[in-house]
């Protein structure tokens, strides 16, 4: 790997012909899992999982917040994202004809304004499109990139501005890349895909408790910054559950977007503002930056394991490989029985030790030769070996996975599932990094300013590892940082049973890994698979963390007596915690056809019935067609 024609850019400045693209009325029955009443107070049981309706709202439903229902199921057509009100605009989208693309991009560019702690426009993405035409999946890689003056000692003499202030910034790559995929799929205008965003930020929206909760949470970063206030603050108190926020600026830098195409930020008035903004706030980007960037378009990791084919993002994820090397562990065992139970668990944790000392030697291929680390952890016979060094009875201190350097903490994000009624599905993280990210507004624009650069390895860094940072993550001019992100897609005999991915940095590996082992190999249910507590670990300190939370609905999430004995009979420190990845699962039983599916154009053989779950976790819920 590693050269550069490995990669084609995709060009992201064509100008917008929304009206080339035709509206296709769809003539789908709708097919509704359940119809709720607005005022019903009532309990109800979806697939025995209890539901409050006490918070439905009115039928201005767009601006409502909780509806706790997280699993929906539909012959025709699903979108799950981390927020209710961005699964339903997906949904409108693809009521409109849309492709599972235009749904993606409409989705995420409402979380980026009603989750604009997690994403935004000022931060990147990796996307994954699996065309339902075509073998395989495009992977679309829209991270940010270091600045061109940026340099690997850049932090040396103050290591907070790699997280805090416009100087933790690289070029924001969204809605680059957001329109590259566009380009490439869309079938409606890129106009109306910014509609439902626009309206919620100049109109109002309501914040979400998990909005409201980060708000409160990172009061000192919202009060310092004049931009962050006026938004989050407005009337000198910080917006909490429930309140109405407004973002105009944000809304009007959406509305130039929409009728000027990405054009307007990467080589227009809006980006000259954003600049204007940055260099005000001591950062270091430039028009030039803004007019090099380019969305990565490449193939899909491909991944064969456990009887599925795993389709991901290349690195600078360290997910898809990650998961790969995890996966082809169990493989090893030469049993489907090997990731059951509490000594499933057990192996899970130590492939996972294994899995965070090799894959810190990734890095952005077209500025290092990872070629032998993605190939060892693609490879079965390199997962056989490593299988050799698990033991059953007991756990290792930290030294023994053979970690060479420290490990990328990585942070915040959100993830959204679409598949739609032909069978196209979009797999798609997006992160401004830290909540917030840097902390800055840019005022003119509303767009939050990523801390994405804080995804570098550097030279001078206080970390708890005690070991030297990782070579190949280290800040050149135009490369992209290391990523936890594992956006996925899965296939068996070629074709499409899951869309899955989740928010959470470091945290995002091991829960994706344990939702697809709980749904695909353990046979759970989707909704129980995403719920099951989870464990996490990173490798140093050398602890196991289980989850025991009470989440935004009410739920309490406590991994098991019996686990956690078992756990520490084989030695493993354990740590509660209260918090953890949020995961989106879309699948599609292929055992089970919809007549629907046998009726459609364009469609090979037939379509089976999708389940979407969206994590109870963050309080999102999943809508249908
Ligand atoms: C802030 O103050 C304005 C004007 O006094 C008022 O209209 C608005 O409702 C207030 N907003 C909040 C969130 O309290
Ligand atoms: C930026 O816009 C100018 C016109 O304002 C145009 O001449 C130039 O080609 C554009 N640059 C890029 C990289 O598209
Ligand atoms: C674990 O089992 C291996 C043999 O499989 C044995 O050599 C080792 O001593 C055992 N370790 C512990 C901590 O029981
Ligand atoms: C688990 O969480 C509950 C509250 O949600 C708390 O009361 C309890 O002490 C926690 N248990 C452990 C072992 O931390
Ligand atoms: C698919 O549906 C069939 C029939 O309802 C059921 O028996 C089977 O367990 C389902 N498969 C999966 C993977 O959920």
């Amino acid at each position: 790997m590693g050269g550069d024609e490995q990669f084609e850019s995709a060009s992201l400045l064509l100008s917008d012909d929304g009206s080339r693209k035709t509206r296709r009325r769809s003539t789908l029955l709708c097919f509704i899992f359940l119809a709720f009443s607005a005022t019903t107070i009532a309990f109800f049981s979806v697939r025995g999982h209890y539901v409050d309706l006490r918070f439905l709202g009115a039928s201005d439903d767009h601006k409502h917040p909780i509806r706790n229902n997280d699993v929906v199921v539909s012959e025709a057509a699903v979108v799950a994202a981390d927020d209710g009100r961005c699964s339903e605009i997906g949904v409108s989208m693809l009521e409109k004809g849309g492709h599972a693309v235009d749904a993606a991009v409409a989705t995420a560019l409402c979380l980026g304004v009603v989750g604009p702690m997690s994403s935004g426009i000022g931060g990147g993405a990796f996307m994954l499109v699996r065309s339902s035409s075509a073998p395989g999946a495009l992977a679309i890689d829209m991270r940010e990139t270091a600045p061109a003056a940026a340099s690997e000692n850049m932090y040396e003499s103050n290591v907070e501005a790699k997280v805090l202030g416009a100087l933790a910034m690289g070029t924001p790559g969204e809605i680059a890349g957001l329109h590259a995929a566009w380009l490439s799929y869309g079938r409606l205008p890129w106009k109306a895909l910014f509609e439902p965003a626009i309206k919620l930020a100049r109109d109002g929206f309501v914040v979400s408790p998990c909005l409201g909760e980060k708000i409160a949470g990172q009061e000192e970063k919202i009060m310092a910054d004049p931009g962050l206030t006026r938004v989050f603050a407005p009337n000198a108190t910080l917006l909490k559950y429930g309140d109405t926020c407004y973002n105009v600026e944000l809304g009007n830098t959406l509305q130039a977007i929409a009728e000027e195409g990405p054009g307007a930020l990467y080589n227009g008035s809006i980006g000259e503002r954003l600049i204007e903004d940055v260099r005000e706030a001591g950062g270091i980007l430039t028009m030039e930056d803004l007019r090099n960037y380019r969305a990565r378009v490449t193939a899909a990791v491909e991944a064969d394991a456990l009887g599925y084919k795993i389709l991901g993002m290349p690195p600078p994820s360290s997910g898809t490989v990650g998961l790969a090397l995890v996966l082809n562990i169990f493989e090893s065992y030469g049993n489907r029985d090997a990731a059951q139970g509490p000594l499933g668990l057990h192996r899970l944790i130590e492939a996972l030790k294994h899995m965070f000392a090799i894959r810190m030697n990734l890095g952005d291929p077209e500025f290092v030769d990872i070629s032998r680390t993605v190939t060892d952890m693609l490879s079965p016979s390199f997962a056989k070996m490593i299988r050799e060094r698990i033991f059953d009875n007991t756990t290792f201190p930290p030294e023994y996975y053979l970690p060479r350097w420290r490990q990328l903490r990585d942070e915040g994000t959100s993830h959204l599932c679409v598949v739609d009624s032909e069978r196209n599905a979009v797999s798609m993280t997006t992160t401004v990094n830290y909540a917030f990210g840097g902390g800055v507004m840019s005022p003119s624009t509303g767009i939050i300013l990523n801390n994405e650069m804080d995804d570098f390895s550097i030279p001078s860094e206080v970390s708890p590892d005690e070991l030297p940072p990782a070579p190949a993550n280290f800040i050149r001019p135009n490369k992209r940082p290391l990523s936890s992100m594992t956006p996925i897609v899965v296939l068996k005999e070629n074709q499409l049973v899951g869309v899955l991915g989740g928010s959470g940095g470091m945290d995002i590996i091991p829960a994706v890994t344990q939702v697809l082992l709980n749904h695909f190999i353990l046979d759970m249910e989707p909704l129980a698979a995403v719920e099951s507590p989870r464990i996490y670990h990173k490798l140093i300190p050398n602890i196991v963390s289980y989850e025991n939370w009470t989440v935004i609905n009410g739920q309490h999430i406590e991994l098991s007596e019996e686990r956690k004995h078992f756990l520490r009979e084989r030695g493993h420190q354990l740590q509660a915690k209260a918090g953890g990845a949020v995961c989106q699962l879309v699948v599609q039983n292929i055992t089970k056809p919809s007549d629907l599916g046998r009726k459609l154009k364009n469609n090979r053989g037939y379509n089976g019935i999708l389940t979407g779950v969206s994590d109870p976790r963050k309080g999102g819920w999943p809508a249908a067609v």
